[in-house]
């Protein structure tokens, strides 16, 4: 098992297939993805060998992440390769959702069984002006899609001051009826969205406190759940989840180890660097990724230092799938 010297364990890989994205969420890319490097991203050859890497090391659960991963023509390869990786038990993907609606089905004839899907906003002008595009009623019925063929759906809504700190309730309404978890994601700082951080960032923390007085429950994690907090109400259907980067002890419960669609090792979402692993891949050489992975894993530090406004390399989350 991949474990780090903080005894934190690593079961669950985060795999970007593209840097590529159609919207521009105004946190993320405002002016839309710029072609700034080559795109030779993995190939599914690659991914092969990667994925069944990491499972010998103890990993169980792939997300397939971008840019935006429907956008590559052969995703369903890439979802039939993680899913018949022995030990693979769990493969999950983040989508903005503009393909959803028409290609669930084949995604779950591959072996697809969880989604995220990223929902800022339930009013469709909101959603239109913050992601660029008119697709929320699309996405609403590919949820109701995907939940008719068994898909564990999460929704993320990044929590912004301007545009839907007041949408709680519209959140909670909808969350009645839909069996969905719903995660408020602080917004987080990065290289590229200083000045739209300093005006958008609200805590989390007084949503929770509204949660828990409006008879919401915390749902106590396991030692393998990530740094999400979850919250059940027996009136609702679905759940909320808050992910709060900026509170105290939030990568203490870290899992996740993350590759980027270059084939590089990210320890941290805003580490300084990626690790390149990409020739063991191309070489399909089992053992010297194995090898490499476990030697690097050495150096993951015990947090991020986004309280100081520390964002490393990452310019956005494009680049590296959130
Ligand atoms: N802060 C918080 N969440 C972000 N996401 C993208 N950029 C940021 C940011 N700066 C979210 C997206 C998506 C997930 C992959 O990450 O909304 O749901
Ligand atoms: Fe694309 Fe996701 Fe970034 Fe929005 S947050 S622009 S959907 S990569």
């Amino acid at each position: 098992m991949l474990e780090d010297k903080f005894g934190r364990r690593f079961h669950y890989l985060r795999l970007s297939i593209t840097d590529v994205c159609n919207f521009r969420c105004n946190y993320c890319l405002p002016d839309g993805y710029q072609c700034e490097n080559d795109r030779d991203f993995l190939k599914v050859s690659e991914i092969k060998t990667l994925v069944s890497g990491f499972a010998k090391l103890g990993t169980s659960k792939v997300r397939i992440t971008g840019g935006e991963p429907a956008l590559r023509k052969d995703l369903c390869d890439i979802i039939k390769v993680c899913a018949s990786t022995a030990g693979i038990e769990h493969i999950a993907m983040t989508t903005n959702g503009f393909k959803l609606e028409s290609d669930i089905q084949a995604w779950v004839d591959a072996g697809l069984d969880a989604l995220n899907i990223s929902i800022d906003s339930l009013d469709p002008r909101m959603f239109a002006s913050i992601t660029g595009h008119n697709k929320l009623e699309s996405i609403l019925r590919g949820i109701d899609k995907a939940l008719a063929l068994g898909v564990r759906v999460k929704v993320n809504a990044v929590l912004m001051k301007q545009y839907n700190e007041k949408e709680l309730e519209p959140f909670l309404a909808w969350l009645k009826t839909t069996p969905v978890t719903l995660r408020l994601i602080e917004l987080m700082q990065t290289g590229d969205n200083n000045e739209f951080f300093q005006q958008n960032h609200v805590s989390g923390m007084p949503i929770k406190d509204k949660l828990l007085a409006g008879g919401w429950s915390q749902l106590i994690r396991d030692k393998s759940s990530g740094p999400a907090q979850e919250f059940y109400h027996p009136d609702f259907e679905g759940r909320m989840g808050l992910i709060m980067p900026y509170s105290k002890d939030f990568c203490a419960s870290c899992n996740r180890l993350r590759i980027s669609s270059l084939g590089k090792l990210h320890l941290c979402l805003f580490s300084e660097q990626g690790l390149d692993i990409r020739p063991a891949l191309q070489s399909a050489n089992d053992e010297m990724l194995q090898h490499q992975l476990t030697a690097l894993l050495g150096d993951k530090k015990a947090t991020h230092w986004l309280q100081e406004g520390y964002t490393g390399a990452t310019k956005h989350l494009a680049m590296i799938g959130g």
